[in-house]
């Protein structure tokens, strides 16, 4: 069962492609947590979500999902991208396994694709009969029983031993180092990305232009009280504004944009715009675009950490530009 609030090409993959695999996803409003319960089935295998999604600044209350998570016996997967191990710690709130794409914050500049998989070890695999890759023999890797034979890093072994070795999603050495060197940087980069969205939101906030900014960080938010728990360093620096010019509108200010890049990544240092509508979440049905708080009059900013007072300049020019 996976949240209506995530990245379009995860939406996707849990309504396309998995189906391939003869796997299915339920989508249901992460904030019903009756409707969460009560879409657990004997089926369930595990519970999806993001911990700030991208793009709509949607903080998940982990704790309330994890404790439905446990009460089913399934895992809790939680995609951490959005707000990286600085801002949010999901492990501690219940998440069984997390993962990031590194291809963001973690690498920072947008020179390499990657993610990683971060395991708690903390699930029973073999409480059930739900998991027989992990609990039983696996025919893939000589009979091994790898919950048996590795306890707490079973389904880490499992991944690499029979996930990378067949399916080959390997990092290359290079773009590994990449990625180390941005990792050296996190927490510096985080703290002023969280500033500068903090103050930019707050301005636009105000524009007259704006019809809404979905950033948490933000007093007006509601899910600014879940940031206390959940990511009390900050909301993260992606959020989008809806702006009154429609669809239309959006466009014209992306092209006259001059600071920020145009560009699908998110979580650079520089920053980046984009018009989910019309790009990344294109596949998504109008329903599917207002679930995932991508709207056509919506607009996705990935706030850098140049100086806040130039891309403000430059958010104003723009916004004049399309009204
Ligand atoms: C929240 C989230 N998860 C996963 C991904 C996929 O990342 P990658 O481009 O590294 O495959 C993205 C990409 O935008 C994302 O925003």
């Amino acid at each position: 069962m996976v949240s209506t609030r995530l990245y379009g090409g995860s939406i996707t993959q849990f309504s396309q492609t998995i189906k391939r695999f003869g796997w299915s996803a339920t989508f249901v409003d992460f904030d019903d947590t009756d409707a969460v319960a009560a879409a657990c089935d004997d089926d369930t295998r595990a519970i999806f979500c993001e911990s700030i999604a991208n793009p709509g600044g949607y903080i998940t209350d982990l704790p309330a999902i994890a404790a439905i998570a446990d009460a089913q016996g399934v895992p809790l997967i939680v995609d951490n991208t959005s707000a990286t191990p600085y801002l949010c710690r999901p492990i501690e709130h219940g998440a069984t396994l997390v993962v990031n794409s590194t291809t963001k914050y973690l690498t920072g500049n947008g020179t390499v694709t990657g993610g990683v998989v971060v395991d708690s070890g903390t699930f029973d695999w073999m409480a059930s009969d739900k998991f027989p890759s992990l609990s039983q023999p696996e025919p893939a890797y000589h009979g091994l029983v790898f919950a048996e034979a590795l306890g707490p890093m079973a389904f880490t072994f499992h991944g690499i031993a029979v996930g990378l070795r067949d399916l080959g999603m390997t990092m290359n050495p290079q773009g590994a180092h990449y990625t180390l060197l941005g990792i050296e940087t996190l927490s510096l980069r985080m703290a002023r990305h969280v500033e500068n969205a903090e103050k930019i939101a707050g301005w636009l906030e105000g524009n007259e232009h704006v019809d809404a900014v979905t950033y948490a960080g933000l007093e007006s938010s509601p899910y600014h009280h879940r940031m206390a728990t959940i990511c009390p360093k900050g909301a993260g620096g992606l959020f989008t504004i809806a702006l009154k010019g429609g669809y239309d509108a959006c466009v014209k200010f992306v092209d006259s944009l001059e600071l920020f890049t145009h560009v699908a990544n998110l979580g650079d240092t520089r920053s980046l715009v984009i018009h989910p509508a019309s790009t990344t979440h294109r596949q998504l049905s109008p329903e599917q675009l207002e679930a995932a708080g991508a709207p056509a009059n919506v607009v996705r900013l990935s706030i850098g950490i140049e100086d806040p007072k130039d891309l403000i300049a430059d958010l104003e020019q723009a916004l004049a530009a399309a009204h």
